[in-house]
């Protein structure tokens, strides 16, 4: 049972917070109260985006200031050695290219994720290893497809005609290349939904997984999921208006506040649940996992050379240290061991032998 309380509790949360946004802006809308409305859809944003980037600032810079002493890059592969043992370049990188060309295959193409096993128990009993190629796929899909739908949203953005408004086009018309329906189905919406949709799938069919899964995990995964069905309810099923949308959004870009009520009321109230889905995501990014998206970066595991044994690295926090050596230790204790009939690796000089007996009297 323990198991699904941290499912239940992410349902509460993520239920409670679609429940109560959706719930204020319909009030909103039907009593007409703009400032219930600006509140959702303007005041809670500019809080998560400042939120949003000084907890960034911040995480980033207390984990640049933790020391790292000790090279510990994870190698795949030989590490570099003696000239005769042929090293391998991007799986034990030990130049500065190697590292970046490892660290881009591993950002753009999750290439340790690729090569993720799993353990399973055959009959025998037998352990046996196999390959997990749909961790990879799902991680994969789901990460190119909110890249996508994110650099797409930059048409509220910014003002038309400019280069950018233009780029963003391109992108909008190549992504809507299947000419589905009016308005035309935008694929990458649809795979982020599929993928996080199996990535949580995944969590509560492997009960290893699901073990392990915590709050922490299952309330990213179903914000984004309640994100990205708002999103497209709003283009295809509970339509809202997306000229106001953008009148909205670059009046509050331009601080120009007159008039913000009238443009807030023209808004239909599935553009409020989506916009305060998406400053929880936003506010909440610095103090979850998904800050791995800089943390991988700054991973030593990952951008430090894998040259220890091509160097000898010595810590620099090291300081001398009193030692007591056994050869200490068997000349203070000598006299004793013998009596004991304990080996010593010297047999008693000459004058200690002397003296020892005027010592036990
Ligand atoms: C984490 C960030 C966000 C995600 C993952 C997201 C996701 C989505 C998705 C999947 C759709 C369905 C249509 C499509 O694929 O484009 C959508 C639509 C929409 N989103 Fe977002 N969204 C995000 C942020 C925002 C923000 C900041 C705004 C504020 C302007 C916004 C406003 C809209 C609107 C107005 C639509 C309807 C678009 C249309 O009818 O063409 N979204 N969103």
């Amino acid at each position: 049972m323990n198991v699904w309380i941290s499912l239940i509790a992410s349902l509460i949360v993520v239920g409670g917070l679609v429940v109560g946004s959706a719930g204020l802006a319909g009030l909103a809308q039907y009593t007409q109260t703009s400032g219930v409305l600006l509140l959702l859809g303007v005041v809670v944003p500019m809080l998560a985006f400042a939120t949003f980037i000084v907890g960034v600032i911040l995480q980033v810079v207390k984990w640049g200031r933790r020391p790292v002493p000790f090279p510990i890059a994870t190698v795949a592969g030989q590490g570099k050695t003696l000239p005769w043992i042929k090293a391998d370049y991007f799986d034990a990188p030990y130049t500065k290219l190697g590292v970046v060309g490892r660290m881009a295959m591993e950002v753009l193409f999750f290439r340790s994720l690729f090569r993720n096993t799993k353990m399973e128990l055959h009959q025998g009993p037998k352990v046996v290893y196999g390959w997990q190629m749909w961790l990879w796929v799902f991680a994969l899909a789901f990460h190119y497809s909110f890249l996508t739908v994110f650099i797409r949203h930059f048409r509220f953005f910014t003002e038309d005609g400019t280069v950018a408004f233009q780029a963003v086009k391109i992108l909008e018309s190549l992504d809507g290349f299947l000419q589905l329906g009016l308005p035309g189905v935008l694929i990458s919406g649809f795979v982020l939904l599929g993928a996080a949709t199996m990535l949580l799938l995944r969590r509560l069919t492997n009960a290893q997984v699901r073990y392990v899964s915590l709050l922490q995990d299952y309330f990213p995964l179903l914000l984004i999921i309640s994100i990205a069905a708002s999103g497209i309810l709003m283009r295809h099923v509970i339509k809202v208006d997306i000229v106001a949308v953008k009148d909205l959004i670059l009046s509050m870009l331009n601080l120009n506040f007159a008039g913000m009520g009238d443009k807030a009321l023209a808004i239909g109230w599935m553009f409020y649940l989506h916009i305060f889905l998406v400053s929880v995501l936003l506010a909440y990014i610095p103090v979850s996992k998904l800050m791995h998206m800089g943390g991988i970066f700054l991973s030593p595991t990952r951008n430090l050379l894998c040259n220890t044994r091509e160097f000898r690295h010595i810590n620099p926090w090291n300081y001398p240290v009193k030692v007591h050596t056994y050869e200490h230790y068997e000349d203070e204790f000598r006299e004793k061991m013998i009596e004991a009939g304990l080996p010593v690796d010297k047999p008693m000089s000459e004058t200690q032998e002397a003296a020892a007996p005027e010592e036990k009297e």
